[in-house]
């Protein structure tokens, strides 16, 4: 197996840069687009056999270094209770948002085995495919708490902090219902095969570093800790970091994903030696001509020269309107120009 990934992601030498792309299997791609034409989004996700094939197709296409599972970070957030629908132009919509005590109390921890089944199918079925790691995934507990108040997508997340102002325990409690659930989903993926799990924060830059420090940060603690206890390399994803990396630094993670808004040597800079850095490239620079695409290439590269371990990636997902031979450009420019022989 190609371990390069596993190793940047421990830190240790490596012969280049490893690379993938956050959202890396999608509607970019017409093999994709072929899959979704004939079922829905959430039956692609709930039926390993598809779910595994689209998986797979970014590793052939691009020739990245590592895997993703194909899946949604509002699965769980179903299986706890949530009536989830996604459509077309309004994006993901949660029936019954919660936003009492009642809603609190209704939501489950789920049992991955029980009420996710597919999930750890689809993760069996590529590990026997796959000639590179395995990434399981979830949403950060804050990041699924702004979906299970709003409701669904939102602009100024108005109830979640009105929440999180107005009754702070009922927040708390929620909190720490999401936060069990992310722990054991994560270790389901992780008995099923899945080589190093990523936590995704969406939406932490919308937060006051203050809010973030006391609030919200606790909870990611104590996810990295329980997840710390496998024998395998968590990451974790913070969009718009800048204004959080001295908070973010303790988080205890193997990986701190990182998005485009701040400079890697910078990011390098603050986050020190204890994690390996993922990141950092704007997915838009993926519409530049090649030239300027390898260019940013290199300067990410070269920025990341002074990081405990590098992975390269984009800053977020990759947008669906991006021309798949952008995407091999990339990956191409990182395999070359991350030579470290
Ligand atoms: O990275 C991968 O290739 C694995 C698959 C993956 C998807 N969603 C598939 C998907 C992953 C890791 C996610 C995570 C996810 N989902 C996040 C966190 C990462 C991020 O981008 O910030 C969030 C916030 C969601 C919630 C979500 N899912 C939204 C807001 C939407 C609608 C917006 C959109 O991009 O269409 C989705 C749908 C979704 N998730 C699609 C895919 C491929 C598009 C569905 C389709 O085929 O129509």
């Amino acid at each position: 197996m190609n371990d390069t990934f596993l190793k940047a992601c421990r830190g240790e030498k490596v012969d280049y840069t490893p690379v993938w792309l956050m959202r890396q299997a999608g509607r970019y791609m017409k093999e994709y687009q072929e899959v979704r034409a004939k079922v829905d989004f959430l039956t692609l996700c709930k039926t390993p056999e598809l779910a595994a094939k689209v998986s797979l197709q970014p590793i052939d296409i691009l020739d990245v270094d590592a895997a993703i599972l194909f899946s949604d970070i509002l699965i769980p957030v179903e299986a706890m209770g949530m009536p989830l629908a996604f459509h077309d132009k309004k994006g993901p919509i949660l029936g019954d948002p919660v936003r009492t005590k009642a809603g609190v109390d209704r939501l489950v921890i789920p049992d991955t085995e029980d009420s996710m089944p597919f999930v750890l199918e689809t993760i069996r079925i590529l590990r026997q495919e796959l000639k590179v790691p395995l990434i399981g995934f979830s949403g950060a507990p804050w990041t699924l708490a702004t979906y299970i108040i709003e409701g669904g997508s939102s602009k100024n997340f108005l109830h979640t902090k009105k929440m999180m102002y107005q009754n702070p325990g009922l927040f708390k409690a929620l909190m720490e219902k999401i936060t069990a659930t992310v722990i054991e989903y994560l270790s389901a993926q992780i008995h099923a095969g899945a080589q190093a799990v990523q936590l995704f924060d969406s939406w932490a830059g919308i937060l006051a570093p203050y809010d973030y420090e006391k609030i919200i940060f606790p909870h990611v603690k104590s996810a990295v800790k329980a997840l710390k206890k496998f024998d395998v390399p968590v990451i974790y994803f913070v969009n718009d970091c800048a204004g959080l990396l001295k908070v973010v630094k303790k988080c205890g993670a193997d990986v701190i994903g990182i998005d485009w808004r701040v400079d890697m040597a910078k990011a390098a800079k603050m986050l020190g030696k204890n994690h390996s850095i993922q990141g950092n490239l704007d997915p838009c620079v993926l519409f530049a001509p090649k030239e300027h695409i390898e260019d940013r290439v290199k300067d990410i590269l070269f920025k990341a020269e002074t990081a405990r371990g590098h992975i390269f990636n984009l800053g977020h997902g990759i947008l669906p309107e991006t021309p798949v031979e952008n995407a091999i450009a990339m990956v191409e420019a990182v395999h070359k120009y991350g030579r470290r022989d």
